[in-house]
């Protein structure tokens, strides 16, 4: 005991003893009275059971994501709780996050957290992130046709006809600024059953006050003959991350952590048989290297949960990958336009984390008509890496209905790996160009006009959902 007390005032002596709180939230408190919202990691986080789960066996999957959240709640719950009666001691409240073995706690000083910090269980201390939205505005008009290019260009159409699946059996989930749950192209395919999730608000139905949320899963799933959906045989169910452009930090994590045990709209009655197969992100910070969501991302894994994130719109200079797409537990979608070129907008790796060849892949990013939120007939036509990854997040449900129809088997997996691994290596390297622009800039992987795969502009190519589906029957065949 002594030799402790000792130690800790000699570390206050040398300033170790703050080095779990991020300088740049030390640097926030710049003038007394400043209050902040932090997010708290604790030591080890989630992944010591998440290697217990992922070395035991389960036959079901259902088992496996009950046990999971079992060992992520109760092992939580020893780590945090410490701090936890000591905040309640103080009257001061915080809400922890099982899924990630994170806690938020609103408002606070930095006494209060040099306190927190003092706590060994508490391994970092970092800025509560919010995420702002940035849809770039299109003045295209598309001309009536059966499918949208973004459609058509990765070749879904041909998958429906050819492999007979347009995604049914598979439930996608986005977590976005929700959803329009009257529009008419999506309200057939919506499960309503633990489908909807406001965490903010607790609404009892999907409603969307910005419009991005009601594009993106029309772009997954929508049906209907404006032909904007990539697989409009799977159903969807959504939850509202974003209350309109911009995303509160704790909203997602709410958002993530519903997604392993999703719940009434009144968050009662968690149901791990509910959860979704696919979870698609159009979100992430401008500036890229917080490692903030790694744990939530690694938990959907651990529960087969498929997923993709938009890398953001912050290009075309290089590094400038947002989070959490630029991690390396993440999935990242770079954008391209109809004819292939990388859009000027999508932000190029590598990534500031470790540096790392970032986007995995590019889908149809630029001016992509979808499904809007300002009737149920509305729609838009807009731009950006949020456009681009739903396109993924629809051709992975066809890939996860393609192999079910093809094993016989309609509760199959496919683990984030596996996925991964068959788009990146059916992904089109063929015909891609990156722009004028970029010519002056190379992120590397590849220079004046001749790239070599994968790079920093597209990763391993433009999505081939086609190709992708018939390497994935081919695989399980
Ligand atoms: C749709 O989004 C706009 C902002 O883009 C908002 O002003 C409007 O209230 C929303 N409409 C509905 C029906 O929620
Ligand atoms: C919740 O409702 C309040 C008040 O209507 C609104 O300002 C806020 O944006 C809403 N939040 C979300 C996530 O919809
Ligand atoms: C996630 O972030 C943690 C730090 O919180 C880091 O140690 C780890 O390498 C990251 N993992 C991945 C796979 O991105
Ligand atoms: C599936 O891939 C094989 C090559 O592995 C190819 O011969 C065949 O044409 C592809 N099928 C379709 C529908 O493209």
């Amino acid at each position: 005991m002594d030799l402790k007390v000792g130690f800790l005032s000699l570390a206050l002596c040398v300033g170790l003893s703050w080095a779990t709180i991020d300088s740049d939230l030390i640097e926030a408190f710049s003038s007394p009275g400043i209050k902040r919202d932090v997010l708290i990691d604790f030591a080890g986080g989630n992944s010591r059971v998440i290697e217990t789960i992922e070395s035991r066996s389960f036959r079901t999957r259902v088992g496996k994501v009950k046990a999971l959240t079992q060992g992520l709640q109760g092992s939580t719950q020893s780590s945090q709780g410490p701090v936890q009666d000591y905040l309640g001691s103080m009257g001061i409240q915080s809400k922890s996050y099982w899924s990630s073995n994170q806690m938020v706690v609103r408002s606070t000083n930095l006494g209060l957290l040099r306190r927190v910090d003092s706590f060994p269980q508490v391994s970092r201390i970092r800025m509560l992130p919010t995420i702002q939205l940035s849809p770039i505005p299109s003045s295209i008009t598309p001309t009536a046709t059966t499918v949208q290019w973004g459609v058509a260009k990765v070749g879904a159409d041909k998958v429906w006809s050819t492999f007979n699946t347009k995604g049914e059996g598979v439930v996608v989930a986005n977590i976005d600024t929700g959803v329009l749950g009257i529009h008419e192209a999506l309200q057939g395919n919506f499960r309503a059953d633990h489908g909807w999730y406001d965490p903010a608000n607790k609404t009892a139905t999907p409603n969307d006050q910005n419009g991005h949320g009601t594009h993106t899963m029309g772009t997954i799933a929508g049906g209907g003959e404006q032909g904007i959906g990539v697989a409009p045989g799977a159903k969807w169910i959504a939850c509202k991350g974003c209350a309109s452009s911009g995303c509160d930090g704790e909203s997602l994590l709410s958002c993530g952590q519903w997604m392993l045990s999703p719940t009434n709209p009144d968050g009662t009655d968690p149901d791990a048989s509910k959860i979704p197969d696919i979870v698609s992100n159009s979100w992430g910070s401008a500036i890229g290297g917080n490692s903030w969501y790694n744990a939530t991302i690694n938990a959907w894994k651990a529960a087969g949960i498929l997923h993709a994130f938009a890398i953001g719109n912050s290009g075309p200079i290089c590094f400038t990958g947002g989070s959490p797409g630029d991690q390396a537990s993440a999935f990242a979608v770079g954008s391209t336009d109809i004819n292939d070129r990388s859009s000027s907008f999508s932000s190029r790796g590598p990534s500031l984390s470790g540096f790392i060849t970032k986007p995995e892949i590019s889908a149809p990013g630029s001016d992509i008509y979808s499904a809007w939120n300002s009737s149920a007939t509305a729609y838009k036509t807009i731009s950006g890496t949020s456009m681009a990854t739903p396109h993924v997040a629809g051709a992975m449900a066809l890939m996860l209905s393609a192999h079910r129809n093809n094993v016989g088997d309609p509760s199959a997996k496919l683990p984030q790996t596996k996925v991964e691994s068959l788009l990146e290596t059916t992904a089109v390297t063929k015909g891609l160009s990156i722009g004028a622009i970029n010519l002056l800039i190379p992120c590397s992987g590849g220079f004046l006009g001749r790239l070599s795969y994968p790079n920093n502009y597209f990763g391993y190519g433009r999505l081939d959902a086609l190709q992708a589906v018939n390497a994935t029957v081919k695989a399980s065949s």
